[in-house]
């Protein structure tokens, strides 16, 4: 399609979702409301996209220009109403020629698919409007399409300016709009806002067209959900419902297996391989990649984060980690930002990890945590280890070589390194590097004293069991 601009609807504030943050700007499935409309806009391929600010507009505007960095800001300094809108936006964009397609800013759940149909079906009719309708179940609140004995389009009417018999009708204006850029240039000065809300109705282009005896037409949708908006956090949540049921439906048909759709998250940048399982409570966040026979959850989140191949992934929250092929991590381990564990290595039960390389097949299997550290193949930490990476001051880092095997209780006191294949005794505090090869021992001897409990604790639980191991101890020595 060429000579198409299409022009996003975002300087209205949304006041009713009681927010510091403007309503298209609040996310769904991990993704701003007026970025899931920018996404479905670049399906139709326009040659312009121009997105209408008015509130917050510095905010709008960084955001927008993100995900477009080619858009064309147009600022309307006060809400007038669509037509006013569109109207700021044709004069930013210079548009005289072609096709223009309209949108609001806050209909996340509509389709690239869609937008292109409507805008081949409105070509094709060579129409000067085209309204995308539905039928809705309750339309209140919506502009009503009014149709003639023939069934033509011939009006659409404002809840606020409908008549009762009117507000019965149940084909709603989804308020997306494809024009023909002349009639559109020519009819916006003519609209007035002489209705009950002041307002300069875009839906007022559908008559202007009609009197002038030009062709008008709706396509009608039977998804409507598509169309839908949120104006307050009630319906946010509930299009958040929808659109995680659609995405999840998605993976499920591309070769995902998910135990339980309805407690399983994922939100709309996620990339899923097939063979996947994902089990009950997991979500699945940001820009996360699963490699495909991986097999996520239950009860685990995972925001921007890559598990490998045929990995495990069990009750963890993780973030900005990588967790390598046939890995295996949790249950109840804490992933933090930095994490990367190698090709079959294993991050355990109760474990924190941050800013940390873990080789391939190395281990960190019970009670750790493990921060600005580098651990080399196959190198086994024992249970209850800390890398002290912190002095209270700067963080240090801690690097251990390959097939090292450090005791239970350790903790590295960094900067520190430890060599290849060397090894640590249990309770160890590792201050000083410790060789190639060399068993690092820390602790001082230890020290028995004999019969401490009877005579320090006489009377007690404790010495009288003390005082019956003696006395048996004694009868069999004789
Ligand atoms: C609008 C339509 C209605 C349609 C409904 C669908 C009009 C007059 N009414 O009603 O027929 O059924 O959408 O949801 O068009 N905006 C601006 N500048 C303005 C006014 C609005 O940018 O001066 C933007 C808003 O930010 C929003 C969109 O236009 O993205 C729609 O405005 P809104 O006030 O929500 O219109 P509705 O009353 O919902
Ligand atoms: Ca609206």
């Amino acid at each position: 399609m060429d000579n198409l601009t299409v022009i996003v609807l975002a300087a209205g504030g949304g006041t009713r979702m009681k927010s510091k943050t403007i309503k298209m700007l609040h996310p769904v499935c991990g993704r701003s409301m007026i970025g899931h409309v920018l996404r479905a806009v670049q399906a139709v391929e326009p040659s312009k996209v121009v997105t209408v600010v008015g509130h917050q507009r510095e905010q709008v505007a960084r955001h927008v220009t993100d995900l477009v960095s080619d858009v064309v800001l147009a600022v309307q300094e006060t809400q007038e109403g669509t037509a006013h809108a569109v109207r700021v936006a044709v004069e930013a964009a210079g548009t005289t020629t072609g096709t223009v397609i309209v949108t609001a800013g806050d209909t996340p759940m509509l389709e690239g698919e869609t937008l292109r149909a409507f805008a081949e079906e409105h070509e094709a009719a060579q129409r000067a409007v085209s309204i995308l309708s539905g039928r809705v179940a309750d339309p209140f609140g919506y502009g009503r399409i009014l149709r003639d004995a023939e069934g033509d389009v011939e009006a659409i009417v404002e809840e606020k300016d409908a008549t009762p018999e009117q507000r019965e009708i149940d084909e709603i204006s989804s308020g997306i709009f494809a024009f023909d850029a002349e009639f559109l240039v020519d009819a916006l000065p003519r609209i007035s806002n002489d209705n009950a809300q002041g307002e300069y109705y875009l839906p007022d282009t559908v008559q202007l067209a009609r009197e002038a005896g030009l062709t008008v037409g709706a396509y009608v949708i039977d998804d409507v959900i598509q169309t839908q908006g949120a104006n307050d956090r009630a319906q946010l949540a509930e299009l958040g419902r929808l659109m995680n049921q659609r995405i999840v439906t998605r993976w499920m048909k591309d070769g995902v297996t998910v135990m339980d759709p309805a407690t399983t998250w994922i939100e709309a940048d996620v990339v899923l391989e097939p063979d996947v399982t994902i089990l009950p409570g997991t979500q699945l966040l940001g820009a996360t990649i699963v490699h495909e026979d991986a097999v996520v959850g239950p009860d685990t989140t995972l925001k921007d984060c890559e598990v490998g191949a045929g990995a495990r992934v069990v009750r963890t929250h993780g973030e900005l980690a990588i967790v390598g092929d046939g890995a295996s991590v949790g249950p109840f381990a804490y992933l933090r930002p930095g994490t990367q564990l190698g090709t079959g290595g294993k991050i355990g039960t109760f474990v924190e990890t941050k800013n940390s390389q873990i080789g391939d097949g190395a281990k960190v299997p019970h009670l750790s945590y493990v921060g600005d550290a580098e651990i080399g193949e196959g190198t086994n930490i024992g249970a209850g280890t800390i890398f002290a990476n912190y002095d209270g001051v700067a963080k240090h880092r801690t690097v251990i070589g390959r097939h090292a095997k450090t005791g239970s209780n350790n903790t590295f006191v960094a900067p520190v390194a430890v060599g290849d294949g060397a090894g640590t005794a249990g309770g160890t505090v590792v201050r000083r590097d410790v060789p190639p090869g060399a068993l690092a021992v820390s602790s001082s001897p230890q020290r028995n004293l004999e019969g401490w409990t009877e005579s320090r604790r006489a009377g007690t639980a404790q010495a009288e069991a003390a005082r019956t191991a003696r006395e048996r101890q004694e009868k069999t020595d004789g």
